[in-house]
């Protein structure tokens, strides 16, 4: 969902703006920018449509941006430099440029279309993550005043409108820094609705500004020549990003803005200002995280990687959690005061895509364990509805990222009424984590592969524990049931290791070719797999563009069944437990007429009479019925990897896709 680079300082830009731009890629690969600024303070911009490699390509190719300070020495030079520190320039100059990778909202995915922007003097650059709500409007005044926009973006209204307010004030000729600073904040007070930006004046080449209304941007700081954290101002050097995985190569000190903030970077120090110019002290804080490994571990692709790293995932999920299946859950720090947890009557679960299917697994774990009722909220649609808050309302929050919009503002919401929040996230640092009560890592490692998968399996594993611990606090299931569902959760990433390296792998791969042709493809399951259905069908879409939707085995006589014939693949998942008989029956109506029939059973043997319903049963270990999504999901992402490995598509970067959704 857009990915916004800035840098301030004496080292050479272009390598590092280039290399976090590379960290973000999962925001967004339809374009890539950069702008920089010349000996002659012009401003130069760079971009190309497409994957990040297309911008490398074109600076390699042209060579025609020269940051300050570096005289005659064309881009091809600075790029080719192997790294940041080999790269720097010792020359005392403070160099400046911003980077961008968009995820494309208003227009095409072109070049005319890719950030940064500049306005029709070419005296301002702006990159933008978000989406301005008004800039129809604002296109329609600026036009109206001479302003010819070149592109079909919201964002470039932004630098089009910096521009204007500038040369309105008559600021061009007073030329302070102190006027662009008015400026800016005046600008922002024009802007409706989200965005993180940078932004660069040709007349200011020692400054930076940074901006934050909701969507993410952090600052980190590098050599500070001050280094107590609660002084106003202080000198150094700046990488600024959208996400702290950009960031950290070069520093763990950093300041997360907060909505609504202004920051003013320059070799003077920053200055930290809310939206009305008032200055605040900003708070810097030492992350403890290390640099994204790029790797494959030579799987062909990160999605394959990521899925074979599962057993792993669920351990480190579970330990320090999970100690001993006589004990109890153990989710929280003992610092944390959960006593608030032991009232909770009520759950309204909230998120999106494959994290609001993990939340519906969640549903069936924590009504069946602890018999309170859970709602399942799809962040979009709850944020405009009318949240219904009950004193002992627990409001758990899902997401991979910790930045999706909807459910940032979902739960902003429910907070506002006076419920405690609990996220599940993969990524402490985020937004979500830093506004909520509790937070649950999932601790999946990061992802790279858009299409979620351990992300996926860590947070079911991090739900069940929860509603083991609920469980355990309101005893609500008999100790034995716990202990014993916990005595399988241990065993759990064990099974899995074998069965990834079992010959099931080659029989997933063997039937994903045979249905690889069809366009069209059901997944039906009930109970707990239910939502592994819905899963499993999303997982085939995002990566094969096949159309595949999810159902419930019941549903599926109320509407879904009319489509079936022999040109429509039903993948069935079929598991025992208390809905196995049913589930047989909704096969049998299903292959009654003529579909195509796949299962993924644990069941061993099956039926003569049930086994015979299907073309290909793709085996999976058995396990109890709660944990069955931890496996049951697996065979599905390995079956719409093959799928889409086999048409040729890019797997780990699906069309029209981005990893984390910054704007509503
Ligand atoms: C995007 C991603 C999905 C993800 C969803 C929610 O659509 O492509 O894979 O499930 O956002 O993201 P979150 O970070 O909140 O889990």
């Amino acid at each position: 969902m857009c990915g916004i680079v800035g840098y301030l300082g004496p080292s050479n830009p272009v390598p590092l703006i280039i290399e976090s731009l590379r960290c973000l890629e999962y925001r967004g690969y339809d374009s890539a920018g950069i702008a920089l600024l010349d000996d002659a303070q012009q401003l130069h911009v760079v971009k190309s449509a497409g994957k990040l490699q297309n911008l490398v390509d074109r600076l390699a190719a042209e060579g025609n941006v020269a940051p300050r300070g570096d005289g005659s020495n064309a881009v091809t030079t600075l790029f080719s430099a192997p790294n940041t520190q080999a790269a720097s320039t010792t020359n005392g100059h403070t160099h400046l440029g911003m980077g961008h990778i968009r995820w494309a909202t208003h227009g095409a995915a072109n070049d005319v279309n890719a950030h940064p922007h500049m306005g029709t003097e070419r005296q301002i650059a702006v990159v933008h993550n978000g989406i301005i709500e008004n800039y129809y409007t604002l296109r329609q005044q600026l036009q109206a005043e001479g302003r010819t926009p070149v592109s079909e973006t919201d964002t470039e209204c932004i630098v089009q409108l910096l521009e204007s307010n500038w040369a309105a004030k008559g600021r061009l000729e007073t030329g302070s820094l102190e006027a662009f600073r008015k400026t800016v904040i005046e600008t922002l007070g024009q802007l409706q609705g989200a965005f993180a930006l940078v932004i660069m004046h040709r007349q200011f080449p020692e400054t930076l500004w940074v901006v934050r209304r909701q969507a993410p941007l952090v600052i980190g700081i590098k050599d500070i020549t001050n280094h107590a954290s609660n002084k106003p101002a202080f000198g150094g050097e700046f990488v600024v990003a959208s996400d702290t995985v950009a960031v950290i190569p070069h520093t763990n000190r950093i300041v997360f803005l907060k909505d609504d903030e202004v920051a003013e970077l320059s070799t003077a120090g920053l200055r930290l200002m809310t939206q009305d110019g008032t200055v605040i002290t900003p708070v810097i804080e030492t992350v403890d995280a290390s640099p994204l490994q790029i790797d494959k571990k030579g799987f062909r692709h990160f999605m394959l990687k990521e899925i074979h790293e599962q057993p792993d995932v669920i351990r480190q999920s579970l330990s320090g959690r999970l100690q001993h299946p006589e004990d109890p859950i153990q989710l929280f720090g003992a610092s944390v005061d959960i006593t608030a947890l032991k009232a909770v009557d009520r759950l309204v679960v909230i998120g999106c895509g494959t994290s609001l299917n993990a939340g519906l697994v969640g549903k069936y774990a924590i009504e069946d364990l602890v018999g309170i009722p859970v709602s399942v909220e799809s962040a979009g649609e709850y944020r405009y509805r009318r949240p219904i808050i009950t004193p002992n309302t627990l409001v758990v929050a899902i997401s991979q990222s910790g930045e999706t919009a909807d459910t940032l503002e979902a739960v902003r919401q429910t907070a506002k009424l006076g419920a405690k929040v609990l996220t599940i996230t993969n990524r402490e640092d985020s937004s979500l984590a830093r506004e909520s009560d509790y937070v649950l890592p999932v601790r999946a490692g990061i992802e790279v592969s858009v299409c979620a998968t351990k992300s996926f399996t860590a947070q079911v594993v991090v739900l069940t524990l929860l509603a083991i611990q609920l469980a355990e606090m309101h005893e609500s299931t008999p100790t034995a049931c716990l202990q014993a569902l916990k005595t399988e959760l241990v065993r759990l990433p064990a099974l899995l290791d074998s069965y990834l390296a079992s010959d099931a792998l080659g029989k997933i791969q063997e039937v994903a070719k045979t249905f690889s042709g069809f366009p069209n493809m059901l997944f039906i399951a009930r109970g707990m797999n239910y939502p592994v259905a819905l899963e499993g069908a999303l997982k085939l879409k995002e990566i094969s563009y096949i159309h595949a939707e999810g159902y419930s085995g019941s549903e599926l006589k109320h509407g879904p069944i009319a489509m079936l014939d022999n040109t429509m693949p039903v993948m069935s998942i079929l598991t025992p437990g208390t809905v196995f008989d049913k589930m047989v029956s909704n096969c049998q109506e299903a292959a009654a007429r003529d579909a195509r029939m796949i299962a993924v059973s644990s069941v061993e043997p099956l039926a003569e009479n049930v086994a015979s319903l299907f073309e290909a049963i793709i085996p999976l270990p058995a396990c109890d019925e709660v944990l069955s999504p931890m496996l049951t999901s697996v065979p599905l992402q390995l079956f719409a990897y093959y799928i889409a490995e086999h048409l040729g598509k890019d797997v780990d970067q699906p069309r029209n896709l981005a990893k984390s959704v910054t704007v509503e």
